[in-house]
């Protein structure tokens, strides 16, 4: 088998699965000069593609037109296109289940539509974050099952993490370092020849289970630090002392140190989830993961942390947060993005609703809460607008998201209390604001 890329096929590579870490993957590719194809199961979302309309915000459409005008990206539904294209990279979700065990359905049931369209001499990388042993194991198997080929003889067969940062315009496709690892040393090598197409920098590992560790490891660091960092926030705060003004000044130590920032707790696709995915698998050999899930106990904990300070702050002005009229800023899960995935906004809204508070929220991000997102129960409520009028309303906001654009100097000169878990109010307005 070639570690080349066979002239036979169509397409360089084909992308399935196009959603906020496939887009910009085929947009990627497509920029770095390969013949690409994007391929969903999301009709509406090929559609909106194929007519040069991004459905992300993060990915502009300024950026897909000219590739498709040029005959580079192309989008398609229709599976057996899938066999035109020398690699296939999939990049489905990866969520969890209600008790927090991984569910690698997407994974599978993507193996599933390839299968009957692998021909000898394809690769086929993973990108979704998983457990260790998914490639290797369950990928392999249905795409063995369903074609009748053998990986690592008849195709190949890698897997390589994906770094996207969503929000962030410097993280583009070509300047993040690629980790790639390969079934076979052959499978490897035909692997790093197809991101070294698209990507400046390839980090071999020595197998698949190594680089879906090496996922795994990336965000449980993240998970642990931010919930070490919401641990110190809490205690400082009962002792009088500024966590942001310690992490500005720790920071400044140019060894040794590493800022991360205390919120309401964490969100999105990737960081709240892809930590129980070793949990899981730790199981299996009978290892308990404790700092990931104490980790997960303190992140978990913190928008309880925020009602606790918003409902102590209404009691000194007389009030009960039943009935009160509370604001939430930012339901996104990070700044400047339209992903509610997993946002813990959404539990310091249900928490402050169960309280019997009445609830709106502002985010320009998420004009209006979808079914799709992770604000489900929430769906079809929309953004109320930040004027004086419309503040004078409230009793109470919380930020629990920042994004560029919000005045929130607003929020301290019209309402009477702000718990500011982002450090963004400022302090010399009207409001009393109080940090979470
Ligand atoms: N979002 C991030 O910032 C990020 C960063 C790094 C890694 N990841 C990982 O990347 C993976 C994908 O995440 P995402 O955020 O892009 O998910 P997403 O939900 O935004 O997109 C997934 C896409 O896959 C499509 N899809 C699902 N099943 C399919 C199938 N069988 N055939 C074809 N298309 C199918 C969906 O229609 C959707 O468009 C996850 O494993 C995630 O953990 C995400």
């Amino acid at each position: 088998m070639s570690t080349q890329t066979t002239t036979a096929f169509h397409y360089d590579v084909a992308v399935l699965g196009l959603g906020y870490v496939g887009i910009p993957l085929a947009v990627g590719f497509a920029e770095g000069g390969c013949r690409t194809l994007g391929f969903d199961v999301d009709t509406e979302r090929v559609a909106s593609l194929r007519s040069g309309i991004s459905p992300l915000t993060t990915v502009p459409s300024e950026r897909i037109t000219p590739l498709a005008a040029q005959g580079l990206l192309s989008f398609t539904t229709e599976k057996d296109e899938l066999s035109r294209s020398a690699a296939i990279i999939i990049c489905v979700p990866t969520p969890l289940r209600t008790h927090l065990d991984p569910d690698i359905g997407f994974i599978l049931d993507a193996g599933r539509e390839i299968a009957p369209y692998l021909r000898p001499g394809m690769l086929v990388s993973l990108e979704s974050s998983t457990y260790p042993g998914t490639t290797r194991q369950d990928l392999c198997k249905v795409l063995e099952e369903g074609s009748g080929l053998k990986a690592g003889i008849d195709f190949c067969l890698a897997f390589s993490p994906e770094r996207e940062d969503p929000g962030n315009p410097k993280s583009l496709l070509s300047e993040m370092p690629k980790v790639v690892g390969g079934l076979t040393p052959e499978c490897l090598a035909r692997a790093v020849a197809l991101y070294s197409m698209a990507v400046k920098k390839v980090v071999p590992v020595s197998t698949c289970d190594t680089a879906e560790a090496v996922k795994l490891t990336e965000n449980i660091f993240r998970f642990i630090n931010i919930a070490l960092v919401n641990e110190l926030k809490r205690i400082y705060t009962a002792m009088g002392i500024d966590i942001w003004e310690v992490i500005d000044a720790a920071k400044t130590k140019p060894f040794g140190f590493m800022p991360f920032y205390p919120g309401v707790g964490v969100g999105g696709h990737c960081i709240p989830i892809d930590p129980y995915y070793l949990t899981w698998k730790a199981r299996e050999y009978n290892i308990d993961t404790r700092f990931i899930q104490l980790a997960g106990q303190i992140n978990r904990g913190m928008p309880y942390f925020a009602v606790s300070r918003l409902v102590d702050a209404l009691n000194t002005q007389g009030k009960s947060a039943q009935g009160s009229r509370i604001l939430i800023l930012g339901v996104a899960y990070k700044p400047d993005i339209p992903d509610d995935r997993e946002s813990p906004s959404y539990e310091v809204m249900d928490l402050l609703r169960d309280k019997g508070a009445v609830i709106d929220y502002h985010d320009p991000n998420i004009p209006e809460i979808t079914a799709h997102g992770g604000g489900r129960e929430w769906a079809g409520k929309t953004s109320v607008a930040l004027n004086a009028e419309m503040l004078a309303e409230y009793d109470a906001a919380i930020i629990c998201t920042p994004h560029h654009g919000v005045d929130y100097s607003l929020l301290a000169e019209y309402l009477p209390l702000v718990v500011d878990a982002c450090n963004i109010v400022p302090k010399d307005g009207k409001a009393r604001v109080i940090p979470a």
